[in-house]
């Protein structure tokens, strides 16, 4: 990538790092005599980029175990550049390993990201992230840092396999862990399912949050045209990401910060993308948080549901699609031959980390299989992924995913059957005698951000074992939770403001109807606005969930689900802009 054609704006002088490294004084003295402590000489830093490389390694993220050696493909490439290349180890997030979830801990990782790049000597980064929470988190902090940045995707994993089946991430544990309780595979075929489902380093390789997110990155404009779809074992992902650590080195010159990048043309992009990969629904709160982040600040749940009317969803990779996986996706031309085909739905003057345009990035990238990406008048489902539902036990909004449920549900009414807690459901789901009809709709509160804590992706309640043995496979639920990406199911996730603030679903009691209109957008409970009123002046806060800690500023400052889950005093608005460190 060394054919940008933007000019070179910054001189060796006006380089961030040349703060620390240039001046006949003091503090610069320690900080050359400490760069020689390591084993540099000037030749290394005097005139140089300096690029900082946060890497969300971990001996316990299974997703990122290729990184360790992925860094060194990206100092390759800042050294080929003429660039300083610089490891910094940032929070690693394991989705499978971190409780109660990494959703408590994304702002954490934002927070990170922002102070180490601001308070070092950098002038530029690249980001490696990629197992869920780690993309967004990273690039949260590096909007509001301000340098010029690059993302690196993880990459997905391989297909899973058993029995000559093909397994995909997480959609097929919970597919195979019902068929295991409804007594239809044997535990020696569990156990065949647990060896086989993940059988290389890498993301997921559904369309789970990690493929959405890194997919809506480079959508965005900070990933290399192509780079979020090459499966993690591939090796054109170590040669991306050398490429990446020259690109970088060359965005330091052109100073293509990331205001430049991020603008509401592309923010709007990367949800267009979003709708036609049949993305995660975790996208819209990790999405609503970096537009935001970004400077636009009444991005929200709308421009999803608008584009969600428009976009189809081409992307026929499951969950919202019956049979291929990110490595199909990659082989039929990936991201960029989608893109490619999406037309009018994508601005394609938006500006890139390569300095070029969007449509530029994707010229010339053609399908090569039909049937993994489809052409926009034979999609897999017609309208976008998600659907935003608004109405008395939702007024900030929730969201369900049309793409990947029971259309039977799409519109329902039915009785509901409210848990105060996720034990006592998970107790009474395996209730073979529960009183539960398939009309009736499984409720979950105190779920949400402060309720959770973390908002844990609880939101594909468990189908009841008593629906299960008469052979359903889906029903209604509603949550003020997430759901993983890979999950399925007619949920309604991410009901806000959330229970455990004292939203509407808080007043909700079993019994109560609920009704859902996916075509018409709105979701409320059939109870009397006096009688819930009433409800209302009785109920009482549940006492905080934390005393001490993280999870005490967390519970303070987290915002709605609606609102992005970023902490009030992280937005862009929240103040005057940091300065930069005094020397
Ligand atoms: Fe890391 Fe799914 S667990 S991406
Ligand atoms: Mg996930």
């Amino acid at each position: 990538m060394t054919n940008s054609p933007l000019p070179r704006t910054r001189t060796p002088e006006s380089l961030r790092s040349t703060r620390w490294f240039g001046p006949a004084d003091l503090r610069s003295f320690g900080h050359r005599s400490r760069a020689m402590q390591m084993g540099w000489a000037e030749e290394d830093w005097a005139g140089k980029p300096v690029i900082g490389i946060l890497n969300t390694w971990s001996d316990i993220n299974p997703c990122h175990q290729h990184f360790r050696a992925r860094v060194e493909d990206v100092k390759r490439g800042v050294l080929q550049a003429g660039g300083l290349p610089l490891e910094l180890p940032a929070l690693a997030l394991p989705e499978n390993f971190m409780k109660p979830t990494t959703m408590l801990y994304r702002n954490m990782l934002a927070m990170e990201a922002e102070e180490q790049i601001r308070s070092l000597p950098v002038d530029g980064v690249v980001l490696m992230g990629g197992c869920d929470k780690t993309g967004p988190g990273l690039l949260l902090g590096a909007l509001s840092a301000g340098v010029p940045t690059i993302f690196l995707p993880a990459g997905p994993m391989l297909r899973g396999n058993w029995n000559g089946k093909i397994l995909g991430s997480g959609s097929d544990s919970w597919k195979y862990w019902d068929e295991l309780r409804a007594g239809r595979i044997t535990q020696e075929d569990w156990t065949g399912v647990e060896q086989g489902i993940a059988p290389s380093h890498g993301t997921c390789m559904t369309m789970g949050t990690a493929s959405t997110m890194t997919a809506i990155i480079e959508a965005l404009g900070f990933s290399l045209p192509g780079f979020s779809s090459v499966p993690a074992p591939d090796s054109n992902h170590p040669r991306l990401s050398a490429a990446t650590g020259r690109r970088v080195v060359e965005m330091v010159w052109e100073d293509l910060v990331p205001s430049r990048i991020a603008t509401r043309a592309a923010c709007r992009n990367a949800v267009a993308v979003a709708m036609a990969m049949g993305c995660s629904t975790n996208a819209l709160i990790h999405l609503i948080a970096l537009a935001r982040r970004a400077g636009h600040a009444e991005f929200g749940l709308d421009d999803f549901e608008a584009l969600s009317r428009e976009v189809p969803v081409i992307a026929n990779v499951r969950p919202s699609g019956s049979t291929y996986l990110m490595e199909d996706f990659y082989y039929a031309g990936g991201i960029r031959a989608l893109m490619a085909r999406m037309g009018h739905h994508l601005d394609t003057g938006t500006l890139t980390c390569t300095g070029r345009s969007l449509g530029e990035n994707v010229a010339g990238a053609s399908v090569s299989n039909d049937d993994v990406i489809r052409p926009l008048d034979n999609p897999i489902y017609a309208e976008g992924a998600l659907a935003v539902l608004k109405g008395n036990l939702a007024p900030d909004g929730c969201v369900i995913k049309p793409s990947a449920m029971d259309p039977r549900f799409l519109r329902h009414a039915g009785p509901a059957l409210v848990f105060d807690d996720y034990p006592s459901m998970k107790q009474a789901v395996e209730d073979e005698n529960l009183a539960i009809t398939p009309d009736h709709v499984l409720v979950l509160r105190n779920a949400g951000p402060q309720g959770g804590p973390g908002m844990p992706e609880w939101g594909m309640l468990p189908m009841p074992k008593a629906l299960l043995k008469q052979g359903h496979r889906d029903m209604l639920r509603l949550s003020d939770a997430r759901m993983s990406g890979t999950s399925y199911g007619a949920c309604v996730l991410h009901v806000s403001p959330e229970s455990y603030v004292g939203g509407p679903l808080a007043l909700l009691r079993t019994g109560d109807i609920v009704e859902v209109d996916v075509p018409a957008r709105s979701i409320n409970m059939r109870v009397e606005q006096e009688e819930l009123a009433r409800r209302q002046k009785a109920w009482a806060p549940p006492p905080p969930r934390f005393g001490r800690g993280y999870g005490w500023m967390f519970s303070r400052h987290i915002r709605q689900a609606h609102e992005g889950c970023d902490f009030d005093f992280l937005k862009t608005e929240f103040g005057s802009p940091v300065d930069e460190p005094a020397i």
